[in-house]
Formats: C-alpha cells, sequence, structure tokens
C-alpha cells in the first residue's frame, strides 16, 4: 500500500500476520496447513515477493466478457510493474425458481440464504423474513458504529503525509482516518472432496430413520444434518424425515433454536450451520445468546470453482468454493467462528466433534440428537480442504484516493 511502518503498525494484529500467519488459530495444519497452498502460504524456501499486495476481484456476466476484462486489466497491471502471482476462475451454480434466483454450492446445498441486514445501509431486502433485527452498520464497515456501540479500530496515517485533505481526520489528534467507509475481507479456497462425501453418505444411510422412504431420501436426511438445513435451503425441524416443499417461497431465515428445537432433534446442535450461527440457543439464555451472536456475524459472498459435479469425474485442478466474508474485525467475527465454533470440540453439552462439513476431521464423529436414542456418525473424515487465501483490506473510496496518490516512504525519505 505504500504506507510506513508506524501507519502499518495502526491495522489489526492478525491483518498484519495474514491469514498463513494464522494457521495455528484457524486450525490450517497438515494437509491444510500454507505450505500446501496454492497461494498465499509460505512455501518453505520461496522468497518475500511471493506475498500477495493486491487482490484483483473481476465479476463479468459471461466468459466472453470476463476474458476480455481480464486481459485488458492483466494488460495494465503488468505496465505498471505488477506481477502475477495466480489467478483463480470461479462460478457461480446459479439456479433460477419462480422468480428468485438461487446459488448452490458443490455438495448440493443452496447458499447464501442466511446473511446479516445492515442497519441503515438499505431498505432491508428479506427484513420480515430475518431471525433478529439488522445489525449495527459498523460491524461490517469501518468508521461507523458497532454492536458494541463503539466504532471499529481503524487504521490512521499521520496528517502530514495527507496534504491535500483528502481523508477525515481521526480520533487521534494530527492523525487521519485511513479506514472510514472500508472493511476487511477474508478470502479462502476450499476444495470440496464431493466424491468422499457422497461415498459418505452412501455409507452411512443406515443411520437416518425407517421414516424415510428409499435410500435417496436417507443420503439427504443424512447430508441436512450434516449442514443444518435440506439442500432445498428449507430450515430443519424436528420430526421431518424429508424436506418440505417450498413451492414459490424462498427458504426462510425468520428460524430461531431455543424454544421449537432446543435439543438439536430438528437441527443438530453441533451441524455446520447451527455452530456457525448459534442464534439463540446458547447459554445462558436465548436473548443473551442473540446478543452474543450478533458480535460474531459475517457477511458471506462464497462461488463455486470448478466444474459442477453433474459433469460427473473428479477434475485435475479440483473443485470447491472460493469463500469470501466481509467484517470489521476480523479476529472477533471471521476467526472466532472458524476457530471458536466451527473448530472448538466442545459444542453444546457435545465433546471430540467438530463442524463435520468445513473442518478438517481424521476420523471424526458427530452427534445426531434423536428419541429415544441418540445416532452416532462415526469415521468422519474431511471433506474439505485448504488451498490458499489471505486477509484484505478493502479501502473506502476517499482512503483509495488517498492511497492512489501516496508518495511511497523510500521516496519520502529522499
Ligand atoms: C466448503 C466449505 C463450506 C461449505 C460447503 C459451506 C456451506 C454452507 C451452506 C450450504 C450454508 C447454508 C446456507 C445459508 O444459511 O446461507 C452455510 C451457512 C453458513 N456458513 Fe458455511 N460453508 C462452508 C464454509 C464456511 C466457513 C469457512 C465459514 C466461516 C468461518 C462458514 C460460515 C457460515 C455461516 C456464518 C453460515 C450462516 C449460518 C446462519 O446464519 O444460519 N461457512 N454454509
Amino acid at each position: 500500500m505504500g504506507l510506513d511502518e508506524p501507519s502499518l503498525q495502526t491495522f489489526p494484529y492478525e491483518f498484519r500476520q495474514g491469514m498463513a500467519g494464522r494457521a495455528h488459530v484457524l486450525g490450517d495444519t497438515g494437509p491444510n496447513a500454507p505450505e500446501h497452498w496454492d497461494f498465499g502460504g509460505q512455501r518453505p524456501g520461496s522468497p518475500p515477493p511471493e506475498d500477495i499486495h493486491l487482490l484483483l476481484l473481476l465479476y463479468a456476466r459471461g466468459e466472453e466478457l470476463l476474458r476480455t476484462v481480464l486481459s485488458r486489466q492483466r494488460q495494465r497491471l503488468a505496465a505498471q510493474g505488477f506481477r502475477e502471482l495466480y489467478s483463480q476462475h470461479a462460478t457461480h451454480l446459479r439456479e433460477e425458481k419462480d422468480g428468485h434466483i438461487f446459488f448452490r454450492e458443490h455438495f448440493g446445498f443452496r447458499d447464501s440464504l442466511s446473511q446479516p441486514v445492515i442497519r441503515g445501509a438499505m431498505k432491508p431486502p428479506r427484513d420480515a423474513d430475518d431471525y433478529d433485527s439488522p445489525i449495527a452498520a459498523g460491524e461490517f464497515i469501518l468508521g461507523h458504529e458497532n454492536e458494541y456501540q463503539e466504532k471499529p479500530l481503524s487504521p490512521s496515517v499521520p496528517a502530514s503525509q495527507d496534504p491535500q485533505a483528502r481523508l477525515t481526520p481521526a480520533e487521534s489528534p494530527g492523525r487521519k482516518d485511513l479506514g472510514l467507509n472500508g472493511t476487511y475481507l477474508v478470502l479462502r479456497k476450499l476444495e470440496q472432496d464431493v466424491e468422499g462425501f457422497q461415498a459418505f453418505l452412501e455409507k452411512n444411510k443406515a443411520l437416518a430413520p425407517t421414516g424415510c422412504r428409499d435410500d435417496e431420501k436417507k443420503k439427504e436426511w443424512l447430508k441436512a444434518k450434516l449442514l443444518g438445513r435440506w439442500p432445498n435451503g428449507a430450515p430443519l425441524k424436528p420430526g421431518q424425515h424429508e424436506a418440505p416443499d417450498l413451492g414459490a417461497n424462498p427458504p426462510s431465515n425468520a428460524f430461531r433454536y431455543a424454544q421449537e428445537d432446543g435439543g438439536g432433534l430438528g437441527c443438530p446442535v453441533t451441524s455446520h450451520v447451527r455452530r456457525t450461527n448459534p442464534r439463540d440457543a446458547l447459554a445462558p439464555n436465548p436473548d443473551l445468546s442473540l446478543k452474543m451472536s450478533r458480535r460474531h456475524r459475517i457477511l458471506r459472498r462464497g462461488i463455486a470453482y470448478g466444474p459442477s459435479p453433474k459433469e460427473g469425474g473428479a477434475p485435475p485442478s479440483g473443485r470447491g468454493l472460493i469463500f469470501m466474508a466481509l467484517n470489521a474485525n476480523i479476529g472477533r467475527q471471521f476467526e472466532f467462528i472458524q476457530q471458536s465454533w466451527m473448530n472448538h470440540e466442545k459444542a453444546g453439552r457435545l465433546y471430540n466433534e467438530r463442524d463435520p462439513v468445513a473442518s478438517g476431521h481424521a476420523r471424526g464423529m458427530m452427534t445426531l440428537p434423536a428419541k429415544p436414542l441418540r445416532r452416532c456418525v462415526m469415521n468422519l473424515q474431511s471433506f474439505v480442504t485448504m488451498k490458499g487465501g489471505g486477509y484484505f483490506f478493502l479501502p473506502g473510496v476517499k482512503a483509495l484516493e488517498f492511497l492512489a496518490h501516496l508518495t511511497p516512504p523510500a521516496a519520502r525519505q529522499s
């Protein structure tokens, strides 16, 4: 960014360490460790210029347009002295039903259903269908009040470096606010072992209750229990053996757990969805739980890479999810969800279990609450492998203008 060391020190600790430096916190170990990543990792013996300085996200409505935009940007960047370290193509697995557009991920679930509505940012698109009131803007955008009624920590630069007054004064005297209206982007390339997942469902379908009509329905039941929603996006309710027909309605997000499904008979306590957002189900009570959950939300923008599983076979360059999350505090939001909710071995009153879909497992297990006796999913394997990523700063427009005109530190000294 061309900032000097004291200004870089005003960025949060986890951002300065970077995603690879946080591997121990994120559980990126073993086959998920940074030395195996395609980008953003610390390959043994690789020189420091391998560090990523810039992430460019290019979006287009079609492949041809994308190719044109990409080649134009490549020319521009090469002329500016940039060196391309890695590029990744991705496409939404898009689906249109009754006028609603949905995205699927490779395991076959509808995704991007539960998203925080931001207070004051826009007319809430599905406000009436959300389980809680809109979340404070400062959880996602720097310079605004967050769920603690505080402004998030924001990076700053000395006022002397901004003679054109492009930036707003920071709270500390003599400094300018570089973070205002910016945010942090978390990006992870997560490879999905679709064949492994299907084989696992096939092998363990007998765990499904006798009420499930046939083998396909049994696999769908088990799959839904691991994730915490039906593949069509419908929330899981106690007593269901099959996904409800949603008709022309989009899947609901207006559900809570404590009253209807406290024990997880519908949505298991350790399923992916309930771990990553426990809503009102945490101890000691629903009100506190809602308050707590609101402080650990992220805006997810996932997009699939690799061919659809419908095309068959395991593609040589893999398939998976480019997971993206926007948040104002990487440590308290994305990292907390990953470390304390997804990877933590104690959830609810259960021990020795981790997120069954998105965490690394070596012969893991998962408890499916059921009456009269719970069922245990044994020998869970890892269906997702971390392949690369990083933490990025998304500056607001004023900060972008400031950075574009900034004299780099070396030139400032001479
Ligand atoms: C390949 C890996 C992953 C897959 C296949 C996956 C898939 C899904 C699906 C299908 C949903 C339900 C749709 C929805 O509620 O929007 C979901 C929800 C969610 N996921 Fe993931 N996910 C993955 C990784 C992650 C990671 C790494 C995180 C964060 C650290 C995460 C956080 C969430 C959150 C916060 C929700 C919403 C829960 C709610 O509000 O009810 N996911 N995921």
